[in-house]
């Protein structure tokens, strides 16, 4: 081997050996701690939520196709149980899917722990966001004759008559919309508001006067009348 030979094959072992050294710093190489973590060992909430949430109830808890999570009404009326329920279990018939693993998920029990703390955390307004408001669930159930009235004074400005879409906003008794939308989520939406989107919270509806827990239930009720009926199990 010629002594130039033999410096070129050094200058290349060489050049390998620092390049092997190096790999850790290569730009665009992962360092250990950036290397993804197994989806269930996720513990940030920002990362949680945007992964498993953002693409319905929105970025930011805003503009998704359902209520949005920044809503300070909306985190003063659902107490904490309530949300981990529904983020475990979802709501069946709804697209609400389940998160909890005991329940077809794929997130662990801390992590919907993390989850609910978070979006309380980082969203939830001042105490008396909800002061008076009437509350997230009810038993009762509303009379849809005077649903219709309240509809008539506090809806139909924008919602159109019989609920099938004015000037401002859409129909709120379309079948589809109706047939996967559960009565409570109605009612969230109603006392709650969806402010982002112009749909006010029970304490600015559009008679002038804020909606009484009755108001809310039998509004609730006129818009459950207009679901279609469930198929029959042969149909
Ligand atoms: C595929 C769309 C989708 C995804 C993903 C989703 N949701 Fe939902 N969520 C919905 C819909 C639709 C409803 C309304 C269900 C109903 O009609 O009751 C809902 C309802 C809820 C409610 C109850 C609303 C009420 O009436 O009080 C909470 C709380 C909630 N979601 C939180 C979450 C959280 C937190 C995540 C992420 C872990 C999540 N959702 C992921 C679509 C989704
Ligand atoms: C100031 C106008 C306004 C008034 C008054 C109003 N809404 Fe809305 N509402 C909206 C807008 C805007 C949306 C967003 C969707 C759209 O454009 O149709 C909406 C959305 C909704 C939704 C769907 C929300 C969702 O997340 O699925 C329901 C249900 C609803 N309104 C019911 C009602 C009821 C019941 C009343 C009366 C108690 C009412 N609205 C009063 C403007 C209004």
């Amino acid at each position: 081997m010629s002594t130039r030979s033999s410096r070129s094959l050094l200058a290349i072992v060489s050049l390998v050996a620092i390049l092997l050294a190096g790999c850790d710093s290569f730009p665009g190489r992962p360092s250990q701690a950036e290397y993804p973590l197994r989806p269930t060992d996720v513990t940030d909430f920002a990362t949680l939520y945007r992964e498993n949430c953002a693409g319905c109830h929105g970025l930011d808890g805003k503009f998704g196709a359902a209520v949005a999570m920044n809503n300070p009404v909306y985190l003063a009326i659902i107490d904490h149980p309530a949300m981990r329920r529904v983020i475990a279990e979802g709501v069946s018939g709804t697209a609400m899917p389940p998160f909890a693993q005991s329940a077809g998920g794929s997130l662990t029990d801390h992590q919907i722990d993390l989850l609910v703390a978070g979006i309380y955390q980082n969203w939830a307004g001042a105490g008396d966001s909800g002061a008076g408001a009437p509350p997230y669930s009810s038993t009762v159930s509303g009379n849809p004759d005077s649903g219709a009235q309240v509809y008539a004074a506090s809806c139909q400005s924008c919602h159109g008559p019989d609920g099938k879409g004015g000037s401002v906003a859409g129909s709120v008794v379309d079948p589809s919309y109706l047939t996967l939308a559960s009565n409570q989520y109605l009612r969230t939406i109603v006392i709650a508001g969806r402010p982002e989107l112009g749909h006010p919270d029970w304490k600015h509806a559009a008679s002038g006067q804020p909606l009484t827990a009755a108001q809310v239930s039998d509004v609730v009720a006129w818009l459950s009348s207009k679901r279609p009926a469930p198929l029959a199990a042969n149909d």
